[in-house]
C-alpha cells in the first residue's frame, strides 16, 4: 500500500484556500494532496464534509495549582480527550511558577503530570509569577532555548500579579530571547478597590464579579501593558480581550505600527454579564476574568475578528466543578464573589461556537475560521510549519466537519471534567465528526477512540511574530 490512510471526497479548507481534493497520509504526515488518492491501507469517506486543520487551542489551563482547597476539574487525560472531541489536535496549557518556587522545577513537575496522559499533542507556555534575578537571568533564558518560547504574566490576582517594574523586567527578557510575552490585562489595585467597596455595600453575589472589573479597568491595564511593550520595544500578545475598550487599545497600537497581537474567546461573543445574574449561586457558573460584557461588546469583538485585530481565538478553558466544595460552590463562595474561582470550561465547545456563530451565520469565511482556530496559533507560538495547516509535509492533524449538522450543546455530550457547561442548550450549526491526530483517528462521532499517551509533549521554535 502506498499510504496508510486516505481521506477521500472532502473539501479541504486552509487559511487561504478551499478546494476539493483527497489526502494521502504516510505515518504521521501528509504525503500527498491530489484530485484522486488511491492505494491506501485505510480510507475515510469525507464526502460532504469539510477537511480542516485540527484546532490548536493556545490558551488552556489544565491541572494548574489553584490555591487552598480549589482544584481544576481537568487533568491532561480528560482535557485532551475533550479537546479532541471538539475537533482539536493540539493544546497549549500553562506551566505555572508558584511564588518562591523555581521556574524550571515547576516546568518539570508539570511535564510529569502530562507525560503518558495525553490523547493529543500538548505544548506548554510558562507563567512567570516570581521574576527573581535567578529566574530572569538564568531560568527563563534557558527555558526559552529549550523550546518554551512564550510566557504569560498577570497584572492582577493576588498570587500572580507583577508590578510595573517586574513587567518591564520580564518584557526585557522576552525581547532579548525573542520569546512571546502574553499579558493578562486587568488592574490589580482598581479591582481590589472595587471589590472592597462592593463588599462593604453587601453586594457579594456572583454578578458583582462583573461589576468589580468593568471594561475601564481592562482598558487601562491594556494601555499600560502596550506602553511598557513600546518602551522595551518588544512584541506582545494581549490575551482574552473581552470588549470594545481593550480591543480599541490593541487596534490603536497596531495602527501605530506596534507588534501588539490579541486573542479573544467564545465567552466574549456569546455570553454577557447578565448570565452572572442567575438565581441562587447559578451565576458562579459564568465567573471568569475578564467577565463577559454586553451585546455591544460582542459586536465590537466581531469587528476585531473580521478586521484582523485578533490573530487567535482560544477557549481560556479553566474548568471547575460547579456543585463541589473544591470548585465554584466552595464554602467561602457564598460569602463573596471574590471567593468564586475564576474560569469556565470551553475546550470542547470553542470551535463549534466559532464555526456556528462565525461561518454558519455568514460573519466569517471558513478560511478565516481556520486562521483563527489553528493556523495563527501555530505561527504565533512556533509550531508552524509542522502544525496549523493542511499541506504536504505537515503533521496529519485534521478535523472533519459536517457544516450542516445541527447540535444542541449539553453537558451530557461533553468529555470535560466539569459538571456543567456555560453553553447548556446553545444551538449550533456545524460540528466536528472526526479528529485525526498525527495520522491516527482519535475521535469518531463523539467517541474517543485514540490512546492515552499517544499525545506528545512538544517543544517549540521561536514565534514568527516575536522578533
Ligand atoms: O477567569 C479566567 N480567565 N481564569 C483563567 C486564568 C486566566 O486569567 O486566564
Ligand atoms: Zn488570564
Ligand atoms: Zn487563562
Amino acid at each position: 500500500m502506498t499510504y496508510d490512510l486516505a481521506i477521500r471526497g472532502g473539501t479541504i479548507v486552509t487559511a487561504t484556500d478551499m478546494y476539493r481534493a483527497d489526502i494521502g497520509i504516510s505515518g504521521e504526515r501528509i504525503a500527498i494532496i491530489a484530485e484522486e488518492v488511491s492505494g491506501a491501507a485505510r480510507e475515510i469517506d469525507a464526502t460532504g464534509l469539510l477537511v480542516m486543520p485540527g484546532g490548536i487551542d493556545s490558551h488552556v489551563h489544565v491541572s494548574q495549582p489553584q490555591g487552598l482547597g480549589i482544584t481544576l476539574a481537568d487533568d491532561f487525560a480528560s482535557a485532551t480527550a475533550s479537546a479532541a472531541a471538539g475537533g482539536n489536535t493540539c493544546i497549549m496549557p500553562f506551566a505555572l511558577q508558584q511564588r518562591g518556587h523555581s521556574l524550571r522545577q515547576s516546568v518539570e513537575d508539570y511535564k510529569r503530570l502530562a507525560e503518558s496522559e495525553c490523547y493529543i499533542d500538548t505544548s506548554f507556555h510558562l507563567i512567570v509569577s516570581d521574576p527573581t534575578p535567578a529566574v530572569l537571568g538564568q531560568e527563563l533564558p534557558a527555558l526559552v532555548k529549550d523550546g518554551y518560547t512564550s510566557f504569560k504574566v498577570f497584572m492582577t490576582y493576588d498570587d500572580l500579579v507583577l508590578n510595573d517594574r517586574q513587567l518591564l523586567e520580564v518584557f526585557d527578557v522576552a525581547r532579548a530571547e525573542k520569546a512571546l510575552v502574553m499579558v493578562h490585562c486587568e488592574g490589580y489595585d482598581t479591582i481590589k478597590f472595587m471589590t472592597e467597596r462592593l463588599e462593604r455595600a453587601g453586594k457579594t453575589e456572583p454578578y458583582y464579579h462583573a461589576v468589580s472589573r468593568p471594561e475601564v479597568i481592562e482598558r487601562e491595564a491594556t494601555h499600560r501593558a502596550i506602553s511598557h511593550a513600546e518602551l522595551i520595544d518588544v512584541p506582545m500578545m494581549v490575551v482574552h480581550v473581552s470588549g470594545r475598550e481593550a480591543m480599541e487599545q490593541v487596534r490603536w497600537a497596531q495602527q501605530r505600527g506596534l507588534k501588539v497581537y490579541a486573542e479573544t474567546c467564545p465567552q466574549y461573543i456569546t455570553l454577557t454579564a447578565e448570565d452572572l445574574q442567575g438565581l441562587n449561586m447559578e451565576g458562579a457558573k459564568y465567573v471568569c476574568s475578564p467577565p463577559p460584557r454586553d451585546t455591544e461588546s460582542q459586536k465590537a469583538i466581531w469587528e476585531g475578528l473580521t478586521q484582523g485585530v485578533f490573530q487567535t481565538f482560544s477557549s481560556d478553558h479553566c474548568p471547575f466543578r460547579y456543585d463541589a466544595t473544591d470548585g465554584k460552590l466552595n464554602p467561602k463562595a457564598r460569602t463573596s464573589f471574590r471567593w468564586v474561582p475564576n474560569g469556565i470550561p470551553g475546550i470542547e465547545t470553542r470551535l463549534p461556537i466559532l464555526f456556528s456563530e462565525g461561518v454558519s451565520k455568514g460573519r466569517i469565511t471558513a478560511q478565516k475560521f481556520v486562521e483563527l482556530s489553528a493556523t495563527n496559533h501555530a505561527k504565533m507560538y512556533g509550531l508552524y510549519p509542522k502544525k496549523g495547516s493542511i499541506g504536504v509535509g505537515f503533521d496529519a492533524d485534521i478535523a472533519l466537519w459536517d457544516p450542516n449538522r445541527k447540535e444542541t450543546i449539553r453537558q451530557e455530550i461533553l468529555h470535560h471534567g466539569s459538571d456543567y457547561t456555560p453553553w447548556e442548550g446553545f444551538e449550533v450549526t456545524g460540528w466536528p465528526v472526526a479528529t485525526i491526530a498525527r495520522g491516527k483517528l482519535v475521535m469518531q462521532d463523539g467517541d474517543i477512540i485514540g490512546d492515552k499517551g499517544f499525545g506528545q509533549i512538544l517543544s517549540r521554535s521561536a514565534s514568527q511574530y516575536a522578533s
